[in-house]
């Protein structure tokens, strides 16, 4: 159990008015969680602080080497003011997942969660209760030692930042367009595309780049031996709903795993559908698509929800998915996805947790 010291700001902010549009990651709370590690003293200094800039050495190894993880889940608001996260123990353990592959000391489980719980409740009242808002909660440790050998570090931080935001796309619920990249590659197998550390977002943006200049709003990667197999969207999982099976790429080691990805499996096995983790190759999905049996596509992710994608385009394929109208099994994915989290449906898995 940790003792968190907590020090109040003396300057609140102006809390944006409940019509106002949020953005994503925009807009920052009053207040952020702060812990220390010394190589010998473990984890130390617990804190809630006034939400501040930090000061680094420039030396300090995270510019350099890129030895850093993040985490994302959220807090909602219900029609009755309670405050919910969602299977925040799922970030905890996959948390401490990412800290292996990247030589950070773990963090237990039980304090990443106190810490969590205890910040998102200072600032409670910053957590927006427009439809599809939500305060976007940021978990992260960098590597802090003044040093420019590679090694692993032997101090860190562990912070938590809040950001009261809105949907991940600007387009909300509608459909997005995504570019299949066939050039270049996100992560391969024995590297540390299962890990949430910046490197993998980092080697994603030239993609991005790509797909945007392609007027596609997101990328899809495939993976990095045979550029065959799909993987993961880099913001969000990737399923498909091919002749009436659910079907996502298996997990090899280079994909996220997801918890709305796992959510997502659980809730379409609990309504009698086939779920199916495996293989799927590009050409699979063009030949699905050309025989009209890809009936849906959606992308999960913590920040994104359920995304519906309306269009994908592989090289000069350009399949036009349930004619880019958002499909029924993504919209009930969607509505109960949210209904558990905003405490609006019954949680038959145990998945909200009170603040
Ligand atoms: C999330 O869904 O929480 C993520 O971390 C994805 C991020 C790139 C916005």
């Amino acid at each position: 159990m940790l003792d968190i010291k907590i020090t109040k700001t003396t300057e609140p902010k102006q809390k944006p008015a409940a019509d106002q549009p949020l953005g994503f990651g925009k807009i920052f709370t009053d207040h952020m969680f702060i812990m220390n590690y010394t190589e010998g003293q473990g984890w130390h200094d617990p804190r809630i602080v006034p939400f501040q800039n930090i000061s680094l050495s420039p030396a300090a190894m995270v510019y350099h080497y890129g030895q850093e993880m993040f985490e994302g889940l959220k807090a909602y608001k219900s029609e009755n003011d309670e405050v919910y996260l969602f299977r925040p123990d799922m970030n905890a353990k996959r948390t401490n997942v990412t800290n292996d592959r990247l030589c950070i000391p773990n963090i237990p489980e039980e304090d990443f969660v106190q810490a969590v719980k205890a910040v998102v409740d200072i600032d409670r009242d910053w957590i927006p209760t427009a439809p599809g808002t939500s305060l976007y909660v940021r978990p992260f440790i960098i590597a802090t030692d003044e040093f420019l050998g590679v090694a692993p570090s032997h101090t860190y931080m562990f912070m938590i930042i809040l950001a009261p935001s809105g949907a991940y796309y600007s387009s909300g619920l509608a459909p997005v367009g995504i570019w299949i990249e066939d050039e270049y590659v996100r992560a391969v197998r024995g590297g540390m595309g299962f890990a949430k550390t910046g490197g993998n977002y980092a080697a994603s943006l030239i993609g991005q780049v790509k797909a945007h200049n392609e007027d596609y709003s997101q990328v899809l990667w495939l993976d990095g031996v045979e550029r065959k197999y799909i993987e993961e969207v880099g913001s969000m999982n990737i399923f498909f709903k091919i002749d009436g099976k659910v079907v996502t790429p298996a997990l090899n080691g280079s994909i996220l795993p997801g918890i709305t990805r796992n959510s997502t499996i659980q809730l379409c096995k609990s309504w009698g559908y086939d779920v199916e983790e495996r293989k799927i190759s590009v050409d699979e999905l063009v030949e699905a698509q050309k025989n009209g049996k890809l009936e849906e596509v959606f992308g999960t992710g913590t920040a994104a929800v359920i995304s519906p994608v309306g269009k994908l385009r592989y090289v000069d394929d350009v399949m036009l998915i349930n004619n880019g109208e958002i499909g029924e099994l993504s919209q009930k994915l969607y509505d109960t996805m949210t209904g558990i989290q905003y405490g609006k449906l019954d949680d038959p898995f145990g998945w909200r947790v009170s603040v």
